[in-house]
């Protein structure tokens, strides 16, 4: 199955991809100084940006949807991808595009989950994989992990310990998921 990775950042969900052996084979991002680039240039992955600064939404979906047409890409994983997907090219991917979030969902959504959980000193966060839909942090959940939040615990502490689930619960699930698309198919 061709698969993509959209991320905006650092990567390091995308490259625990690579390295638990999920064949991505193109990494697409918004930023054009994001570290996910090195990363992808050290896995010898190819990567393609598609600035999101300065146009609009739907011709910024558009020039990305052409790069997925391109390349024949028939899933997209989301990593780290801080831009919302909207009709342009979910309507084209709809089941077929997964995002890990660092909650245990659905509480904690949005891009500061980890902190609002830490400070509202929940017993427990966690770490969601799931297909997205048109609400942002929604749709099928695939797999869920709970990450406790010990009282002694920093911030950064806790932050680590959701990483470090994170990378482990993401490969997994995306190879489950492959492999059961495949049986599906084959029917
Ligand atoms: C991860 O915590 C992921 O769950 C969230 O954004 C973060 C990305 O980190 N969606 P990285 O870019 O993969 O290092």
């Amino acid at each position: 199955m061709i698969t993509c990775v959209l991320a905006s950042g650092n990567g390091s969900n995308f490259e625990a991809l690579v390295n638990n052996g999920v064949k991505v084979d193109l990494l697409i991002t918004n930023k054009p100084n994001a570290y996910c680039l090195e990363r992808a240039k050290n896995l010898n992955i190819k990567a393609v940006v598609v600035e999101s600064l300065g146009q609009d939404h739907l011709s910024y979906e558009q020039a990305v949807l052409q790069v997925l047409k391109d390349n024949q890409v028939e899933l997209i994983l989301l990593a780290g991808y801080m831009k919302i997907i909207k009709e342009t090219i979910l309507d084209v991917y709809e089941g077929m595009i997964i995002n890990i979030h660092p909650s245990y969902l659905p509480d904690f959504k949005g891009a500061h989950a980890i902190k609002e959980a830490y400070e509202a000193q929940v017993e427990y966060s966690g770490v969601t994989v799931h297909i997205i839909d048109k609400n942002i942090d929604e749709g099928v959940y695939l797999a869920q992990e709970k990450v406790m939040l010990d009282p002694s615990d920093t911030l950064d502490e806790f932050e680590a310990k959701i990483h470090q689930v994170e990378y482990q619960l993401y490969h997994q699930t995306v190879k489950q998921f492959i492999k059961e698309r495949k049986l599906w198919k084959e029917h």
